[in-house]
This record gives C-alpha cells, structure tokens and sequence, in this order.
C-alpha cells in the first residue's frame, strides 16, 4: 500500500492562529534562567502569592477521601451552586445552577463560549490593547475580529459611543475585559450598563471576560451578569485563577442563558470532560469560605501599582496611563525607539530581558507598538530591583 504524500498535515484552522506570545516570553525567560541569568519578572500575568491555606486543605481532603474520579461534565452540583451563589452575593445576579459551568480554566471558558456561538464571517468586535488569546480564539472559530481601537489619552477606555460605532450586521459578539489585561483599565458602570442594553436590544451577544473582576481598585466592581434584564444576551467569563492565587489549578467558569451552557457544556463532554475532581471541591472552598484574603491580596496589588507607577515616573521618557484594576501597567516607550538597533516594542523588550535581566511582554502581542506590558504581581523588592534595572538600561538608551 502507497502512503499519499500530498495529504496536508495541518487543518486550515490550526494555521490561523499563533503561540500566545505570553508563553513565549515565559519559555525565553525560561531558558536564560536555565542559563544562570538572574532575572526579574514582570512578563507572567499570575499572582505571587501562594494558593490560600483553606483552599490547598480542601484539595488534600478531597484526595484522602478519594474524590478522584471522573465528575458530571459541568461541575458537580454543590459547586455550580457555590458559583451562582458567590455571584449573586457580590454582584446582584440571577443565576440558576443550570446557568453554570465550571471549566479547566477561564481560558477554557472563552474558548468553549466562542466555539459554540461564533460561525465563519461572524464579526466580534474586540478593544484594543487585548488580551493576546482573544484574536486567536475568534479566528479558530472562523470568525473575523473587528478592532475597536481606544485612546491611550482617556486611559484606553472603552465607551458604549465607540462601541455603537463598530457594530454592524454581521456583529455577532463583542467581547469587553474589564479590568482589562494589559492596560488594567475599567468600563464605568454607566458604560457597562449602556454596553448590556446596546447589546441586548440589538440582539448581540456580550462576552465579559470577567478575570479581574475582583481586583478592580475604583471602589465600585460591576458585573454585566448585575443586569439581570438582559440576561439572554450576557455570557459572564469567569476565573479563580487571579482571585484566589489559583492559576495553575485550571479553575474557570461560565455564566449565560441556558441553552449556550448547555452547547459548551455538549462540547466540554467531547474534549476535556469536567474539570479535574479535587480541584472543584477546592473551588467551593475558595467561593463559599471568607473572602477576606480576596481583600488582603487587593489591598497589596493597589501598593504594588502605585510603587511601579512612582518608579516608572522617574524614568525619563516613559510614560504610562494608571491602571483602575488586574495587576498590569502598560507604560508608553516610544520615546525610545527608532534609537541605536531598537526599532521595535518587541525588540526593546528582547534587550531588557538580554541585557538588563527584566522580562516584559511587547506591546505587539496586546495590538499596540509603542508599549511594554509590566505585570507587578510580584514583591516589593522586585518591584524596586526590576525598575531599577529598567531606568539604568534606559539612561544608557539615551
Ligand atoms: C484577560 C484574561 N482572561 C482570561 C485569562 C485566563 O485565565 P485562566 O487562568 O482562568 O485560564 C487570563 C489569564 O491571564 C486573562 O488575562
């Protein structure tokens, strides 16, 4: 028998997308690392504190107890449970058990809603700066990414006035991060509330990726699941992962109308089935127990930005809008491009993790040139060291 060798190995949908630049820089750092090289990191968007005490027993529990086997493919009861009721309790929502769905990470929760609604030709209208994984996700879908582009002057907001403006009839979704990753900016609740009524008497659909929900530092946390009137149009993207310090246990989940969590729920029973067991009775733990170490990592993250903020201003020639929320600063450095062998966000970038031992992410990997996202989601002296390290390299930029 003859093997064909004009068979294409790899399926269109696959070359549509690219590595998450995120992991890239993760995997260089990695490997200078490896190398000895004494590195200071702003590039991983993950908290540095560990996983809560209460939290890690549970998942020991439910191991010693043997809760380690295969669960419904939605979560079990008393956590989708757990989910809608921590959601009601802070945000006012409405949601039935059947309403929910746990996933193997927020990321998954995206990926799962953006499969089962998004068609080819659908257009999703996405902010810019964005999270990288976004673009990818639509465009495995087959769907066509609408930018919506915001200024840098106004914090890179995001009003429902802009919002308006790009939609047209073959708008499908739009997706709003709030607070954002990577320039930790917020929509107003009065947007918010203006987005979800557009939406819904247009007939789109709302994806909130909802991950920094709780770390939004104006005092005022909204959710678009609040908006119960609008309900039918308003997916909620959820995480433990940055909340609860959990980001390696792979723990998301879904808010929305029945019938799409029900068709992510169909196609979570054909990939990754439900989420690991011990994991979910550790995420009713995490929601149901005091949320008193939510607040406690909160109050650090506000520390932590204004002294990256303080430090970043006295670096002559970057600028940087001031975060509202998430654990990002996304300072401007074009100031310094166009300078000797730097012509690039993503070549300075290169030289600061080679020559200065700092790791950031390049603005290129969020759709925007002039910027380096930092993430202060480590200490205090890390904060002063990496900036430190920073200023000088630039003085020597000129
Ligand atoms: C905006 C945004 N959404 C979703 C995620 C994914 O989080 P998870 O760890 O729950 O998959 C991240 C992680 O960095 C993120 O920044």
């Amino acid at each position: 028998m003859t093997v064909s060798t004009t068979a294409k190995l790899f399926s269109d949908r696959i070359g549509r997308i690219e590595v998450s630049a995120t992991m890239a820089v993760t995997a260089e750092a990695a490997k200078l690392r490896s190398q000895g090289a004494n590195l200071v990191d702003f590039g991983a968007g993950e908290p540095h504190f560990s996983t809560p005490r209460h939290i890690k027993d549970a998942a020991i529990a439910a191991i010693e107890a043997n809760f380690t086997r295969y669960t419904v493919v939605p979560g079990i009861p008393d956590l989708r449970k757990a989910i809608v009721e921590r959601h009601a309790c802070d945000f006012g929502s409405d949601y039935a058990v059947d309403e929910a769905v746990f996933t193997t990470g927020g990321k998954l929760a995206l990926f799962n809603a953006i499969q089962v609604m998004i068609d080819h030709g659908d257009e999703v209208i996405l902010p810019v700066p964005y999270w990288v994984s976004f673009k990818d996700i639509i465009q495995y879908a087959g769907g066509k990414v609408v930018y919506l582009e915001t200024e840098e002057s106004e914090n890179f907001r995001i009003t429902a006035d802009a919002i308006e403006k790009a939609i047209t009839p073959k708008t499908k979704a739009i997706i709003l991060n709030s607070p954002s990753n990577p320039a930790g900016s917020v929509v107003s609740p009065a947007d918010l509330e203006r987005i979800v009524n557009l939406a819904h008497d247009r007939g789109i659909y709302l994806l909130l990726d909802e991950c920094y929900v709780y770390l939004n530092f104006t005092g005022a946390a909204v959710s678009g699941g609040s908006f119960v009137h609008a309900k039918e149009h308003v997916v909620v993207l959820g995480s433990l992962s940055k909340t609860y310090a959990m980001t390696g246990w792979r723990a998301g989940f879904a808010l929305g109308p029945k019938p799409i969590i029900a068709a992510m729920s169909k196609l979570q029973s054909q990939s990754t089935s439900s989420a690991t067991s011990f994991v979910q009775k550790a995420s009713i733990a995490a929601l149901t127990s005091s949320q008193e170490c939510v607040a406690t990592m909160r109050a650090d993250y506000i520390k932590l930005r204004d002294r990256t903020l303080a430090r970043l201003s006295e670096i002559p020639g970057v600028t940087c809008t001031v975060p509202e929320g998430a654990f990002y600063v996304y300072p401007n450095i074009s100031a310094f491009l166009g300078k000797t062998g730097v012509a690039t966000a993503t070549e300075l970038a290169t030289k600061l993790l080679h020559e200065a031992h700092v790791v950031t992410v390049p603005g290129e990997a969020f759709g925007t040139r002039e910027h380096i996202r930092l993430s202060y989601a480590v200490s205090h002296d890390d904060v002063e060291e990496g900036l430190k390290r920073m200023k000088d390299y630039f003085a020597k930029l000129g």
